[in-house]
């Protein structure tokens, strides 16, 4: 992209505008941890609305790769694009702003807080009106939706429970609730069906296909039986590269797939 000084909007903004920039788009992405390449030359595009799947074995970099999106941590080398924007040197809260999010595989819930009011902080939390000192109203537009995002991932039945005395996985649905708040762009899920039962899964299944289809999503996940119903596209990782892209279908018939990563080793 040129930097010369230019009248009226960069060519990225006006397909941005126009809608037909990439949701997401990595040239070349690298990050070095010392010697160690966590992601090696990572290019990959991904259309808005479009809902892909990341696997591979554990140390592939497709935690690191999710860092990078976000801006949790910097990559050392290559581009990002956010919806046609070069996001690459951006902090975390500016790609938050434009509608970035993601939820960790570690939960960040506020135990002693209720289901609601956990979603009701976070809606908050990125409203313009966060600094507002007026002392919320159970009425307000805010508890509206967050209500409506507590239905979303099927948890309306507990929403005035304690977080602390949900089951594990009634808490990783509430974490997609607050990934959801402020109507975001794009979401990076990293496995959340970590430690779900069967029942569970099923519930996040459906909880992932119900979502706007304008919200698109890229997953990490273990379970192949999950991520392959939920997503459009697979991209497998290993050594912190891509090595194989397909569809769901093509991906679980593929023999080096199959071989590497639902081989012994996968229980
Ligand atoms: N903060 C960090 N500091 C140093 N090394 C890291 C850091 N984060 C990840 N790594 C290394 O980068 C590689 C990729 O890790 P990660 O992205 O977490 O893989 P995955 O999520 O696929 O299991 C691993 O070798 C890991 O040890
Ligand atoms: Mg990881």
């Amino acid at each position: 992209m040129s930097t010369a000084a230019t009248n009226g909007p960069s060519v990225a903004d006006r397909l941005s505008a126009a809608g037909t920039a990439n949701a997401l788009e990595l040239r070349g992405v690298t990050r070095m941890f010392g010697a160690l390449a966590a992601l090696s030359d990572i290019t990959l595009s991904i259309r808005p609305g479009e809902r892909r799947g990341v696997l591979g074995s554990n140390g592939a970099g497709k935690t690191t790769l999710f860092n990078c999106i976000t801006g949790d941590f910097l990559a050392t080398s290559g581009t990002i694009r956010f919806f046609g924007e070069d996001v690459t040197a951006f902090p975390a809260y500016e790609r938050i702003r434009r509608g970035l999010r993601r939820t960790y595989q570690i939960s960040l819930l506020f135990a002693g807080l209720s289901v609601l009011d956990n979603v009701y902080l976070a809606c908050r939390g990125v409203s313009r009106n966060r600094f507002s000192l007026l002392r919320p109203r159970r009425n307000d537009a805010l508890m509206s939706s967050a209500e409506d995002l507590v239905a979303a991932v099927h948890l309306s039945d507990v929403k005035d429970d304690k977080v602390a005395t949900l089951a594990h996985g009634q808490q990783r649905q509430l974490e997609i609730a607050l990934a959801l708040a402020g109507a975001p762009r794009f979401i990076l899920f990293d496995e959340p069906a970590a430690g779900l039962s069967p029942t569970e899964r099923s519930e996040l299944v459906e909880i992932l296909t119900s979502l706007p289809s304008h919200m698109g999503y890229i997953i990490i996940e273990h379970d192949m039986d999950v991520a392959l119903r939920v997503v459009d596209y697979v991209s497998m990782m290993h050594n912190g590269r891509i090595f194989k892209e397909g569809t769901p279908q093509e991906i679980e018939n593929d023999p080096e797939v199959q071989e590497l990563y639902l081989g012994g080793a996968h229980a």
